[in-house]
């Protein structure tokens, strides 16, 4: 937009709203404490500003509700099911596109058909279900970021860069055991940081030298291309559609979460070049989801997906997205609260490691600034640190290499005095971050265990 005013706004104006709902700060201790101070186990009744995920949880355009009307239901060959593959084609045009019904999914088949004991995937880091889902195959799932993308304080543009030397050597020396090499854009589990055109084309060459595919676990896709427009040289004069589009052709397929840039409440899909794997994929795809023209998700959907990915691309939008992430993480960086930075995409990660010194990470310093936030101003944010990832597959535990609690923020959902009010709590337990008590887990499932583990404060 051509005018001389600072101020970036929210890009749209309020259609409908959803009442929020207030709690005491004793209502909020009792609910935490019977949730086994898991903030995945509570109602979400019980809470004020919901940061837990970005995924699934932003507000609809009157567009995409539109879109909705011309949902159809057919079993196959529905016109919703052409409108959402053209819509995806447009911004990746690789061979096949096959829907699921979430990100997880598309992993989960693809996995199923490449994966396998003895092998490796690399990835700059994999996202829990992503890391889940290669090593239930019996694989190893290697996280190769720079390591830049390992410290918090560290200010490097492009924070979720692959280390090309690293997987530059693993492919020399292991190449017949690495079926795919992923990069995640944006880097979700390292800070929401983007990876650059040069690195993406750095592994796409690297990959291809040695026969191998190269994937894009894509969820970002979107506000990874707007940070390639503002940060990368020679870039800021592209269309955002036509950075995603190169970096499409430097890859040979991807997983995706439509519930997050394409701005789908549910959805996925799995895209790639390969016709041999994609055959494999569609017949368990036929097995679990369902018909290669919906795989698990309704007309409507399709719809809604095929409208958002229009509007993902925005320019206007992703100013305003990034921008607005910027701000909180801005503010709380100046009221002392460490942050990884710079600001990634989707949401502030408050280093809980430098916050709450006094407790040890296998005492979760992320899980214990999480119940405060919650308990202090109900806000809901996720742990993401030795809870998530510290239970290794051979059973033993050690630290995850960083402590974050994430703030992710959904997308065209909250006001700038949301954010305000978050800003607000988030400083006063900041303050008073050193009375915290660490945690133990008390209840542990096998798998995925920050999704239903039950914990106590240690005295
Ligand atoms: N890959 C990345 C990078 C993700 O962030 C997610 C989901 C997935 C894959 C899986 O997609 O949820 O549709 O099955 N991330 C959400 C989050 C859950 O909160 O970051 P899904």
């Amino acid at each position: 937009m051509d005018q001389p005013f600072t101020t970036i706004i929210e890009p749209f104006r309020i259609h409908s709203v959803e009442p929020l709902r207030m709690t005491t700060a004793d209502e909020r201790a009792l609910a935490i404490e019977r949730a086994g101070f898991n903030l995945f186990n509570l109602h979400a009744d019980d809470v004020l500003i919901d940061l837990l995920t970005d995924s699934g949880t932003g507000a609809m355009s009157r567009d995409q509700w539109a879109a909705i009307q011309h949902g159809d239901e057919s079993y196959a060959g529905s016109p919703s099911w052409f409108r959402f593959e053209a819509a995806v084609k447009e911004l990746f045009p690789f061979n096949h596109v096959i829907p699921t019904h979430q990100g997880r999914a598309a992993e989960k088949i693809l996995f199923t058909v490449i994966g396998g004991a003895g092998k490796i995937v690399p990835n700059n880091t994999h996202f829990d279900t992503t890391r889940a889902n290669v090593e239930a195959t019996g694989a190893e799932a290697r996280d190769m970021v720079i390591a830049e993308g390992h410290d918090a304080a560290t200010i490097h543009p492009f924070k979720g860069n692959m280390d090309l030397a690293a997987l530059e050597a693993l492919l020399k020396d292991r190449a017949a055991d690495i079926p795919v090499v992923f990069l995640t854009i944006t880097n979700n589990s390292g800070g929401g940081q983007p990876v650059s055109l040069a690195n993406i084309r750095g592994v796409s060459d690297i990959c291809h030298e040695y026969g191998i595919p190269f994937f894009l676990d894509a969820c970002r896709f979107a506000e990874n291309a707007w940070f390639i427009h503002e940060r990368e040289d020679g870039q800021s004069d592209r269309d955002v559609a036509d950075i995603v589009r190169e970096i499409a052709s430097l890859a040979d397929g991807m997983t995706m979460s439509a519930k997050k840039d394409p701005f789908g409440n549910i959805g996925g899909w799995l895209a790639m070049n390969d016709d041999s794997i994609a055959e494999k994929c569609r017949n368990i795809l036929i097995l679990t989801e369902g018909f290669p023209t919906y795989g698990g998700l309704a007309g409507r959907d399709l719809e809604a997906i095929a409208q958002g990915l229009k509007e993902a691309v925005q320019p206007d939008y992703l100013r305003y997205r990034i921008r607005s992430t910027a701000y909180l993480g801005d503010a709380l960086d100046e009221a002392g609260v460490p942050v990884v930075k710079p600001i990634g995409g989707h949401a502030v990660y408050i280093d809980a490691k430098a916050l709450l010194s006094h407790i040890q990470p296998l005492q979760y310093p992320g899980q214990a600034l999480a119940i405060a936030l919650y308990r202090t101003g109900g806000i809901r944010s996720c742990e993401i640190g030795s809870v998530m990832f510290g239970r290794q597959p051979d059973g033993s535990e050690k630290p995850a290499a960083m402590e974050l609690v994430r703030l992710a923020i959904p997308r065209r959902t909250y006001t700038q005095s949301h954010i305000d009010y978050v800003i607000e709590v988030v400083t006063a337990v900041a303050r008073a971050a050193n009375s915290l008590p660490g945690y133990r887990m008390v209840e542990e499932p096998a798998t995925l265990r920050h999704f239903t583990a039950r914990f106590e404060p240690v005295a």
